[in-house]
């Protein structure tokens, strides 16, 4: 099998890093790929499940862009209906009708949603929707939980990190996934002071395994909220469309106040959305929140062929049975060759680890081996299937996974056997 070498993208990399700060910096940031060198840095061109390197290295993508790629790269029934809006205009003065299409779909294919605001990144919506809840309580506290991402506002950013000041997160509390006895605890000792709890539909956290909410979990923080007059934030931005049409708070049986949409929305055209209740509009329409390209037409039309497209094939349902397919024969290649791989979370968006090794550098290496050889994964992040993603490029998958372990037995011996 054919390993892949990436000399112009690492030549691009330290040409970057001397005029771009770190060169790439956030969640695409070389940093956690691990080697670093056995990945490439820049995409050339994209299509269906696959992205070639400036290498001319050929991938099939498990990671989608981190999310937002769902129904293929250049899809053509959504790049049409981009192409289309752009003629008639995208950024204008005065808003576009589209956007009043895509609230009215938007407001019937989800059960929690009676009104649907635009934006542009999930971070932007997160935040809107702690200040709705804000607004409508007047309590200045957010619960969150620890390990959840909500985006890069101060607020949502770890403490001690560079740029965040104590009192940026005075009032966030954070507590631990699946601990109701923890979550009753802390509401009682903050009474009549927690505006919102916001929280991922389940835990996807990096480096670490994901969890799906205990039994009954969310209906007891439905039952403590409602009687709290929480307002429950569900942060759907990675899970959402992944899962199910109508929101992921849906699969795992509760309403939620607020939803916030934003990765698998307009298939990598940038746009998020808040979706709420009813009870809330007044309060979203106070909130005084907007920005230069959240009215652009282009990315709403992409978001409304895009959801149409995933209603019209159920999406959720093939991207779940395709994960699954795909993760059973992978865990079966691995034991094979003496390593436990673990999957946790959904099979759409799996997190995997090879236990053998604690410390995760087995699983780094994998990954690594993986990746040199056109099969894309990442060691710290959970991954993607998207509607692209056929059973020709899962066979391809099995191929390069067993090649991989191949390489890693063959590098460690008997080292990490169970
Ligand atoms: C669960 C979750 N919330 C919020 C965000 C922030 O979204 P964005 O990076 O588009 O601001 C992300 C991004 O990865 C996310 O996964």
């Amino acid at each position: 099998m054919k390993i892949y070498n990436y000399k112009k993208s690492h030549a691009l990399f330290k040409k970057a890093a001397e005029i771009i700060p770190c060169g790439i910096y956030g969640h695409y940031s070389p940093s956690p790929l691990v080697p670093a060198t056995a990945y490439p840095f820049y995409t050339a061109k994209a299509k269906g499940s696959r992205i070639w390197d400036v290498d001319g290295n050929e991938f099939i993508d498990y990671m989608c862009a981190y999310g937002p790629m769902v129904t293929g790269y250049g899809n053509p029934k959504i790049e049409a209906a981009a192409a289309k809006q752009n003629k008639l205009g995208n950024c204008t003065t005065a808003v576009p009708p589209i956007m009043v299409e895509l609230a009215e779909y938007m407001t019937d294919l989800i059960p929690c949603a009676d009104w649907a605001f635009f934006a542009k990144n999930g971070g932007d919506v997160t935040n809107y929707a702690v200040m709705v809840a804000r607004a409508a309580t007047g309590r200045d506290k957010i619960l969150m939980i620890s390990g959840g991402y909500h985006g890069v506002s101060p607020w949502m950013q770890t403490a001690g990190h560079h740029g965040v000041m104590d009192d940026d997160k005075k009032n966030v509390i954070a507590i631990k996934w699946n601990d109701i006895a923890q979550f009753e605890k802390t509401v009682s000792e903050n009474k009549g002071k927690i505006a919102c709890f916001i929280s991922s539909p389940y835990h996807h956290p990096v480096f670490c395994d994901n969890e799906y909410p205990a039994d009954g979990y969310w209906q007891s923080i439905e039952k403590i909220c409602r009687r709290e007059g929480i307002v429950i934030i569900t942060d759907d931005i990675r899970a959402g469309f992944r899962l199910d049409m109508r929101g992921s708070n849906e699969f795992f049986g509760y309403k939620s106040d607020l939803i916030c949409y934003c990765k698998a929305l307009a298939n990598g055209y940038p746009i998020s959305a808040l979706v709420g209740s009813k009870d809330l509009m007044n309060a979203a329409s106070k909130v005084f929140y907007t920005g230069s390209y959240w009215f652009s037409a282009v990315p709403m039309a992409a978001a409304l062929a895009n959801l149409k497209e995933m209603k019209r094939t159920n999406a959720p349902a093939f991207m779940l049975k395709q994960g699954e397919k795909l993760l059973n024969s992978m865990v079966k290649i691995a034991s094979n060759y003496g390593y436990d791989l673990k999957v946790s979370g959904a099979p759409s968006m799996p997190y995997l680890r090879i236990t053998n090794d604690p410390s995760l550098m087995l699983h780094q290496e994998w990954c690594a081996e993986c990746t040199k050889r056109g099969a894309y994964f990442t060691s710290h992040h959970n991954w993607f299937i998207s509607t692209a993603h056929d059973d020709k490029d899962i066979k391809k998958t099995w191929d390069i996974v067993d090649d991989a372990f191949k390489a890693i037995k063959k590098k460690f011996g008997d080292e990490f056997q169970l």
